[in-house]
């Protein structure tokens, strides 16, 4: 697993059991037997044996929420593929379970390993990230509320906020979020509820301080949450930096295979992650069991992929820095990127997405997006394959004509994991054709 020189890995939390759900280990006490509402290692004790206090990162990835099955011995979590459970009486449920909106045990192993992921206390898990980002801004805001967004968040984000709450009565204020004195002066008294935080932004790549805006919520007595999709809990984590909420669209490097759309959110407070909880089962948007399944199994290689995503993005901005069609580039990993110290000091390394603005204008930056062969020509990201994206056409034509416009020359690259030489071949060849 690599360690990047400088990154100091934040201290862990330890998780909570869940009330009215099995906590944390809970086939292991199923097999024998016990009472599935008291934590693994005994009555009383809160400590459950994979635990982000004493495991490493990779070993919560693989096993976090994901005993072999006491009834089988099935050493993958099996999809319960049900919609329902059978009660011994009325209100007798077997080890929590009754209804798969409320609860379903694939889903539950899914939000205890991306609890133990992120350093948190409560995982819940959605069918999208946009249902998920839904559900956090529908349980903390009511009409008035007013949220302060970033400058450039995506463009899915910035719609759900903008165009469907803002009919709610939910107000917003867009802002560089790298510049915490213009965060500050954003906020509103008595009625910002929630600054919402996305670092790396998508797709200009640019870099907020998790603590300092932290800081800045807790004095508005507002909430911090964080999209920590582009980083993946293996680079950044959020939570021990001081944010109230992390949020996920696992369709991304969770997932990491470009097979599923998904969503997540984690807590520290028990008491914030029982709220959203009675958000995530009374709106219903809930991660079905395959799905669940899919990004559970994403997760286990999460570390690894993502070490290989960032060395070759690495390869690719090394290409992209010294190729006369390149205009300018954007990745937090190069020493002149304005959020770069911020970057060096909250994330292990600088992710696999890149961005770059292309000399000869739109038309030349279309054509790079045409003439790759490797990088696939898609939305999306965070997937073992790599792609190439025009924002201003594609992911983020929703915000054509707004603050959050994005440049018309600007090229998205998620660099996936396929040989280096290859990637930078494809690239180069797309490049020279538009020099
Ligand atoms: C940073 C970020 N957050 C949230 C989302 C929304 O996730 P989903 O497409 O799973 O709803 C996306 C999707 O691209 C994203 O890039």
């Amino acid at each position: 697993m690599g360690h990047r020189p400088g990154y100091v890995a934040p201290a862990r939390v330890r998780p909570a059991t869940r009330p009215g759900n099995p906590g944390p280990g809970y086939r292991d006490r199923m097999s024998a037997g016990a009472d599935p509402t008291q934590p693994a290692e005994g009555p009383g004790s809160e400590v459950p044996f994979w635990d982000p206090a004493r495991h490493g990162f990779d070993t919560l990835a693989i096993h976090a929420g994901q005993d072999p099955d006491p009834s089988t011995g099935a050493v993958a979590v099996p999809i319960f593929q049900t919609s329902t459970f059978a009660q011994d009486g009325v209100g007798g449920l077997r080890r929590g379970y009754e209804y798969s909106r409320s609860a379903n045990p694939t889903r539950t192993a899914l939000e205890e390993c991306l609890a133990a992921l992120e350093g948190g206390r409560r995982g819940l898990a959605f069918a999208s990230g946009l249902a998920a980002s839904d559900t956090l801004l529908r349980a903390v805001c009511r009409p008035g509320a007013h949220v302060i967004i970033p400058a450039d968040a995506y463009g899915g984000t910035f719609r759900l906020i903008a165009r469907v709450l803002g009919d709610w009565g939910v107000e917003h204020t867009s802002v560089p979020l790298s510049d915490l004195a213009a965060v500050r002066a954003a906020v509103r008294p008595g009625s910002t509820r929630l600054v919402w935080c996305e670092t790396p932004t998508n797709p200009l790549l640019s870099v907020a301080d998790i603590g300092g805006l932290a800081a800045i919520a807790r004095d508005a007595g507002a909430l911090l949450a964080v999209d920590n999709t582009f980083a993946s809990p293996y680079l950044q984590q959020p939570l021990a930096l001081g944010a109230d909420v992390v949020v996920h669209s696992t369709t991304k490097y969770l997932g990491g295979h470009s097979d599923v759309v998904g969503g997540a959110l984690v807590v520290s407070d028990t008491g914030l992650g029982d709220r959203l909880a009675f958000h995530q089962n009374a709106m219903g948007s809930v991660a079905g069991p395959f799905d669940a399944w899919l990004v559970l199994r994403g997760c286990k290689t999460l570390a690894v992929r993502v070490d290989r995503h960032c060395a070759n993005a690495r390869r690719i901005v090394r290409l992209l820095g010294n190729h006369p069609a390149v205009e300018q580039v954007y990745w937090p990993g190069r020493p002149s990127h304005p959020g770069h110290e911020v970057a060096a000091k909250q994330m292990r390394d600088f992710g696999g997405m890149v961005s770059f603005t292309v000399a000869g204008g739109e038309a030349a930056a279309l054509e790079v997006c045409a003439r790759t062969r490797i990088f696939t020509l898609a939305e999306s990201l965070g997937g073992v394959e790599s792609l190439i994206e025009h924002p201003g056409r594609m992911t983020h034509a929703s915000v054509a004509g707004s603050p959050l416009e994005v440049p018309a020359n600007l090229v998205r690259l998620s660099v996936g994991i396929e040989s280096a030489d290859d990637l930078v071949a494809d690239l180069r060849g797309a490049l020279d054709h538009v020099r």
